[in-house]
């Protein structure tokens, strides 16, 4: 008998295909989210779920006694509980390398939109408004030759950070807990304090998971620590960031702008101040959202899934789990 297994959102043939092979599986295969009345009750002989986004508590968990694994199909994990699924001897994998440079894109997409104004600049255009040729108004700042401050260093940091200094000769500095010497030589980057890296920096990417210590890395004191025109650019979780103190902060022009892909309530309330703020360039959380990369992503948590339900050992456990694989 195959092991059964729930897939939370719809998937391509050729993953649901290896699926098959090994479980015998029902699919979510609506674009809405998944109601969790219907997650609650097609979870309950599963031993894998495969999901964008799991809300483990322990009633979550009541429903499924024999949940073996909860496949995540993304790179950050900050929705599992860990702590929960550890107790439950639950293991949770998630999706790591294949959306490195997909979301590194995306980032310099902000970059440049941001600095360049290009967002701002193209609803000038499409509006009627460009009757004036290169009127000074449209001056921006340069890319090229900026210091770029890169708030943690791992697989996506080190991407941007490729981009910044190979493709547009930019200064790169970094604050990671963990030194990356072989990433400052190859890239040319230096590790500094977080307080140096704020004062010295052109634009301060957060590239970190959220944790119970990255929550709120970026608040009123690291804000006004930065340059005046500086950018702030958030890819990672909307709640690195305290966005009260970022809306105070660009309201009162302690930071130049910012580049944001994450909120710190998503979808994003149409009445958040930072929507209308032509300083501010956002993107629905689309990181990650190409038709490739989510494809590699789709497939990974897909062998995760089965690697969990059949036996075998998952490659990609993670790190606060990896004890029970
Ligand atoms: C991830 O995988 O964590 C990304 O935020 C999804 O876009």
């Amino acid at each position: 008998m195959k092991p059964k297994v729930f897939i939370a959102k719809p998937i391509s043939r050729q993953v649901e295909n290896y699926i098959a092979e090994h479980c015998e599986y029902k699919i979510w295969r609506e674009e809405e989210r998944i109601p969790d009345d219907i997650l609650f009750r097609e979870i309950q002989d599963v031993q894998g779920l495969m999901t964008p986004k799991a809300k483990v508590t322990e009633s979550f968990i009541k429903q499924a006694p024999n949940l073996k694994i909860i496949s995540h199909i993304s790179v950050g994990y900050d929705t599992l509980d860990t702590e929960l699924m550890a107790k439950h001897k639950i293991i949770g994998t998630h999706t790591p390398y294949v959306l490195d440079h997909t979301v590194a894109d995306l980032i310099f997409g902000l970059i440049l939109s941001s600095s360049r104004r290009i967002s701002q600049l193209d609803h000038y255009v499409k509006d009627g408004k460009w009757n004036k040729l290169d009127d000074p108004s449209f001056l921006s700042k340069d890319v090229h030759h900026a210091t770029l401050g890169i708030i943690g260093m791992g697989r996506i940091g080190e991407q941007v950070a490729k981009r910044a200094a190979q493709g547009f000769d930019m200064n790169v500095l970094y604050y990671n807990r963990r030194p990356r010497p072989e990433v400052e030589e190859k890239y040319g980057l230096k590790r500094e304090s977080m307080e140096q890296l704020l004062k010295k920096s052109d634009f301060v990417l957060t590239m970190v998971p959220l944790t119970e210590e990255t929550h709120h890395l970026i608040g009123a004191r690291e804000l006004k620590q930065m340059k005046e025109d500086a950018l702030l650019i958030n890819a990672s979780r909307g709640q690195v960031v305290d966005e009260k103190a970022l809306i105070h902060a660009l309201k009162e022009g302690i930071i130049g702008g910012a580049g944001l892909d994450v909120f710190e309530k998503e979808p994003v309330d149409p009445s958040n101040s930072l929507l209308k703020m032509d300083n501010v360039v956002t993107t629905p959380h689309i990181g990650s959202a190409t038709a490739q990369a989510r494809e590699a992503m789709a497939l990974k948590a897909a062998e995760n899934l089965v690697a969990g339900v059949t036996g075998g050992k998952p490659k990609n456990i993670v790190k606060e789990l990896k004890h029970l694989g």
